[in-house]
């Protein structure tokens, strides 16, 4: 048994907020396990002018201030998010706001944006590019803005100018449901003044260029946002000035079909298992719409190769996780690239990126 699985039970103990705490200081006390060998080359996806080992990332929201990106990347993910991170340090909602319904393999988190602000990642970041092993690895930024913050674009560019320099990758969160407002920051009109105060504000990323924006949605929009935001999408990226979409952020539904029913109406967004299906749809329904043009992360439910795998098929070109690894410790990312080279083999793949979109063809 490997050291999560001696961990398991007493991790499952404790509140999901302080198994979390555990489990950082676990990571930063170097008790990760390593992966041996570098990945198989035909996982490796070429992107936004990086180099990605394999397309299986670590979702943002589980290293929110930049502490363990570097055990996380030697965990075996092809890249890692750190963030969200806002502008100005603030504590989030009050306890307790992160409950697990472990019989639907799902989390439902109301955390709003808990994280140490923009400056204490920064020094952190900056001890990382003074050292060469720091250099390696893609770790993408995710920016959001305080909640009392009057003015949401001053604040995406306030991270933009100091978070930039560390960034492969920065992310747009305009999909988190629990800063009151942030949502609302979807329509074309407002995504428009935050992109321009990121770009103001941009400085070249740690391996030289520019960090390509990407936008993170939730994926409880109605039809006519999501065609207007694909629209928008294909736009933006035709004009070089965004990078892609991530799709999805997590779900305010509650599936009639979850079986943690004392939990399920604690407010929050849900994520795991029961948000595969609906992002996935929508990740499906964005390829389509703007013919495969736009580079898309899929985010959602995945607890498996094969979900992974279901992902890049749909459209995805990379894919990211966080609520399995909960339940499944760090052996799941080793497991779902094994698997997914098997189903490439089955389905006469070479490499993973000929599987993108495959399912529309
Ligand atoms: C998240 N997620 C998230 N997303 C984001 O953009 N910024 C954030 O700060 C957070 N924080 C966060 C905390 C917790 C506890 C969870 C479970 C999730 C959302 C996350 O990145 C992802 O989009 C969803 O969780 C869906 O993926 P999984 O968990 O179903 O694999």
């Amino acid at each position: 048994m490997d050291l999560f699985g001696l961990a398991r039970p007493l991790l499952m103990a404790l509140n999901p907020e302080q198994a979390h705490k555990m489990t950082l200081m676990a990571l930063k006390a170097g008790l990760a396990p390593r992966q041996k060998g570098a990945d198989d080359p035909r996982l490796a996806v070429r992107l936004w002018g990086h180099n990605f080992p394999n397309p299986v990332g670590l979702a943002a929201g589980f290293d929110k201030n930049a502490e363990v990106f570097a055990p996380m990347l030697g965990l075996g993910f092809g890249f890692v998010e750190i963030g969200s991170l806002t502008p100005r340090p603030q504590p989030g909602n009050p306890l307790p706001r992160l409950f697990r319904l472990p019989r639907d393999g799902a989390v439902i988190n109301r955390l709003g944006f808990n994280n140490q602000g923009v400056e204490d990642a920064y020094g952190r970041l900056e001890k990382r590019l003074a050292t060469a092993e720091g250099r390696d690895g893609l770790v993408g930024v995710n920016l959001g803005k305080n909640k009392d913050s009057e003015d949401a674009a001053t604040d995406y560019g306030i991270g933009s100018d100091r978070l930039s320099a560390f960034a492969d990758y920065l992310v747009v969160n305009v999909s988190s449901p629990n800063t009151p407002g942030l949502r609302a920051l979807q329509s074309v009109s407002e995504l428009n003044a935050i992109i321009d105060a990121v770009i103001t504000n941009r400085k070249e990323g740690p391996k030289g260029g520019l960090p390509p924006i990407l936008v993170k949605i939730a994926p409880d929009l109605g039809d006519e946002d999501r065609a207007d935001l694909a629209a928008f999408a294909k736009e933006r990226v035709e004009q070089g000035v965004i990078g892609g979409i991530i799709i999805s952020n997590t779900t305010l539904a509650r599936p009639e079909t979850l079986i943690e029913k004392t939990v399920v109406s604690e407010a929050g967004g849900l994520s795991g298992k029961p948000l595969f299906q609906p992002s996935t749809e929508m990740l499906s329904e964005f390829y389509r719409e703007t013919a495969g043009t736009v580079p898309l992360i899929g985010v959602g439910g995945i607890a498996s190769g094969a979900d992974a795998y279901a992902k890049i098929r749909a459209g995805a070109s990379l894919v990211q996780l966080y609520s399995a690894l909960i339940y499944q410790g760090p052996g799941l990312v080793g497991r779902i690239k094994q698997v997914m080279l098997a189903l490439m083999r089955q389905d006469g793949f070479t490499r993973i990126t000929t599987a993108i979109g495959a399912d529309h063809n």
